[in-house]
């Protein structure tokens, strides 16, 4: 265990990547930054991390936010569940922590949105505890070097045991991201850099040459296909834009109308939006396809342009909370997500292309 320790913290020291999370920060950058990294690149990672940080540079400042301004930070980094999470956390920490992110483990674990991946993240960055963390980079990196040869997650319980072993002794912060920076740099998924590692010597799937076998994951379902239909009304060069309950997929964020259409449902377009708008929908031909892959599913979503019959009786129902008509400009203050700018980019030629309408209003 120590020689490993000691060549994961020596890679660490050559190598680590200097990142705006890594050096002088505060907790608060710390819980922010890992949110972040949960399921998404570094580079992805590293602006929005700046932006945000400038617009909510406190727990405080998070707290006090709408929760349309944090989607709206947050919106084209994926899996907003955990931006609503991080907003809740922050008023957790305010209310009850007096604005300061708490220092144990076992009260970081208490905030909406922190399991113990990102507790064991900030004990030990932020507060220099001996907190293990497992993610999938640490999956990798452990399963290979201790030749774990059976079906791993990140919720393994041999693997928190022996990052629990790893990560006591001094600058267990650094010990912790020195895996994960060793995963996501050397000891990658394909092309693992075995030349390079200051661990191969030690290393249980070099020396049997079992890197392309090790780490063994749960095999992933394929993503389900689903057909969607999605309404561009546009009204005063405003863009019509319905509000998702915060509950569920995409929660809070703000889109153009968007309809699932079940197989074997032959229904028009305009009965389907009829349903969820709550008054009538006209539709006129499709103004583009445009398709999506999330984690689990894979979009077809057919776009068309329209008008509402009776817009003040627009109510809003299935997965919609509020309505409004908003300006491409407006569109930076709230939520949106990359799939609905997808659409609406995709709608705005033929917007600007389509005489205007009487019943648009
Ligand atoms: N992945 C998630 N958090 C990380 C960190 N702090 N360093 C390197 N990789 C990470």
């Amino acid at each position: 265990m120590g020689r490993v320790r000691d060549a994961l913290l020596a890679f660490y020291d050559a190598h680590k990547r200097e990142l705006p999370w890594r050096e002088g920060v505060s907790a608060y950058a710390t819980w922010v930054s890992e949110i972040m990294l949960q399921q998404t690149r570094v580079e992805t990672v590293v602006p929005y991390f700046h932006a945000f940080m400038r617009k909510f540079p406190t727990a405080l400042a998070l707290a006090d936010a709408s929760s349309d301004d944090v989607l709206a930070a947050w919106s084209g980094l994926g899996y907003y569940r955990r931006a609503r999470m991080l907003h809740a956390g922050a008023k957790v920490v305010v209310r009850d922590h007096g604005g300061e992110v708490p220092h144990t483990r076992e009260a970081l674990l208490e905030l909406p949105g922190v399991g113990r991946y990102t507790a064991g993240a900030i004990a030990s960055i932020a507060f220099g505890q001996e907190a293990p963390l497992v993610d999938g980079n640490v999956v990798r990196v452990l399963s290979r070097v201790f030749g774990i040869d059976r079906e791993l997650s990140p919720q393994d319980d041999e693997l928190w045991s022996l990052a629990q072993a790893l990560v006591r002794g001094p600058r267990p912060g650094d010990l912790n991201q020195a895996i994960m920076e060793l995963g996501a740099t050397v000891c990658t998924k394909d092309a693992p850099a075995c030349q390079d590692c200051g661990l191969s010597r030690w290393c249980e799937a070099r020396r049997l040459g079992k890197q392309a076998v090790w780490p063994r994951l749960p095999r992933k379902k394929a993503p389900r296909k689903v057909a969607m239909e999605a309404l561009l009304v546009e009204r005063r060069g405003e863009l019509l834009l319905c509000r998702r309950r915060e509950e569920g997929l995409f929660g809070g964020l703000w889109e153009p109308p968007m309809v699932e259409r079940s197989m074997g449902d032959r229904r028009d377009a305009s009965e389907l939006f009829a349903e969820v708008l709550g008054c009538p929908v006209e539709v006129s031909g499709v103004a583009s396809v445009v398709r999506h892959v999330l984690t689990h599913r894979e979009l077809t979503v057919t776009v068309r342009p329209g008008c509402l019959g009776a817009p003040d009786a627009m109510t809003c129902a299935g997965p919609y909370q509020a309505a409004r008509f908003a300006s491409r400009d407006a569109l930076s203050t709230l939520g949106v997500s990359r799939l609905s700018r997808k659409v609406l980019e995709s709608g705005a030629e033929i917007a600007e292309k389509k005489p205007r309408r009487g019943k648009l209003r």
